[in-house]
């Protein structure tokens, strides 16, 4: 299927060429400006929309990318010519794959639900509200937890708030964002049936005394302090040490409420690994956490076909992670799916 699509984007000019269906356009969020909902550049934020249709009209799966932090004036600096700092990077189109595809053969469970991609570009997993000058003409915008605000907030408007199901999703730093906001976004969707959260490859951990924590430590504390986000972190967290460990989802103490499902890849270090676990189980209180936990993993997962479809040779418990996650958001099974491999073996 093919027609012709149009847009005016603030930073091109108007652009009209012959799409696929396939292909789905980049949407800035209302008023980006006014709302300060902008990347590191001032960039207006936005995402990739592609609505839902047939018995998948009213259930919402938003996918929040990840892309690193920026700590210090030279890191963030140096994102403001990619896509992980600005908007003006991302192309107009994107073919949405694995856990957003379309197809119903590799995503039989959500290929016709609404689905968004979010852009990244505030790096600080989508929390913090202030702006950065040094006075010689370098300013920083940074406005993650506007960004995720108003995102929730277009979708909303579209809908989203009167659906039957939802979920908030992310890799990598969008994975640890998901875990933060977890919490959050069910809040703003009180009459939404099921809500649940996915974070793929968000579970960053810090152990102690083991492989660098010091270095995990202080990346992580400088990027909190750089874009002064300590109010921005969860309270139960914050009130109990000291914030620059707020990052690490190890210490947010089991408070998280909402149902939430781990996926990551298993630590292959037999101390450090079972520490890992213990943390990852730990994080919730909710009985309905889920988990699947390979060794073979490459760092995200959901969006890659290679994982996030049928054919996936990776299994645990006899489930490839798409038949394992669906049972645990449809609510036909718990699911806690964890590799005994201690050491790489039999990844291909
Ligand atoms: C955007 O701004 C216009 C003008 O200020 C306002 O009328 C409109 O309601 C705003 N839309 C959203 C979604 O905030
Ligand atoms: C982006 O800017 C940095 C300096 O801040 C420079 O080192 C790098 O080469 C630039 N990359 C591109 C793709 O322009
Ligand atoms: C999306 O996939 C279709 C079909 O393979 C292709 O024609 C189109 O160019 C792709 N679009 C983008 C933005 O990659
Ligand atoms: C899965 O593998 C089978 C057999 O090789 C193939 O026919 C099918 O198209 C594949 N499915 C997907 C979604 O790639
Ligand atoms: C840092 O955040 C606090 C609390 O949100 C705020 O009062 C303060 O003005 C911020 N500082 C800077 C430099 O933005
Ligand atoms: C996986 O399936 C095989 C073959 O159907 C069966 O023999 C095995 O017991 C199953 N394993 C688990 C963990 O369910």
């Amino acid at each position: 299927m093919w027609k012709l699509h149009c847009t005016i984007i603030t930073f091109m000019a108007a652009a009209c060429r012959v799409v696929s269906s396939l292909d789905v356009p980049f949407t800035e969020v209302a008023n980006a400006t006014q709302r300060r909902a902008v990347c590191l550049d001032g960039s207006p934020a936005g995402y990739y929309y592609s609505a839902g249709s047939g018995d998948g009209a009213r259930n919402w799966l938003i996918y929040l990318r990840g892309g690193g932090w920026c700590q210090n004036i030279d890191s963030c600096q140096s994102k403001l010519n990619q896509s992980f700092g600005s908007n003006r990077f991302l192309p107009p189109f994107r073919n949405l794959t694995g856990i957003l595809s379309s197809n119903n053969q590799i995503n039989p469970d959500f290929y016709n639900w609404n689905r968004i991609y979010v852009g990244y570009c505030d790096q600080s997993s989508f929390l913090g509200d202030s702006e950065f000058d040094d006075g010689q003409g370098l300013k920083l915008q940074f406005r993650g937890s506007r960004i995720f605000d108003a995102v929730v907030d277009d979708l909303l408007a579209k809908g989203m708030g009167v659906g039957e199901n939802a979920i908030l999703s992310g890799n990598s730093a969008g994975a640890l964002a998901t875990i933060l906001h977890c919490d959050g976004f069910r809040e703003r969707l009180p009459d939404v049936g099921r809500v649940k959260c996915l974070s793929d490859a968000g579970f960053f951990f810090r152990g102690e005394k083991v492989l660098n924590a010091d270095y995990r430590e202080k990346f992580f504390a400088s990027t909190i302090v750089f874009h002064n986000i300590s109010s921005f972190l969860p309270v139960t967290c914050t009130e109990r040490i000291d914030p620059s460990l707020c990052l690490f989802p190890e210490n947010l103490g089991g408070d998280i409420q909402t149902p939430l499902f781990i996926l990551n890849k298993k630590q292959l270090i037999t101390d450090f690994g079972a520490a890992f676990i213990k943390a990852v189980r730990e994080i919730s209180n909710n009985p309905s956490r889920g988990m699947f936990i390979e060794a073979c993993f490459s760092h995200a997962v959901a969006y890659d076909e290679r994982y996030w479809s049928p054919n996936s040779t990776i299994k645990l418990g006899n489930l490839t992670i798409q038949e394992a996650f669906a049972n645990w958001y449809f609510d036909r099974d718990s699911i806690t799916l964890i590799t005994t491999a201690n050491f790489l073996e039999n990844c291909n």
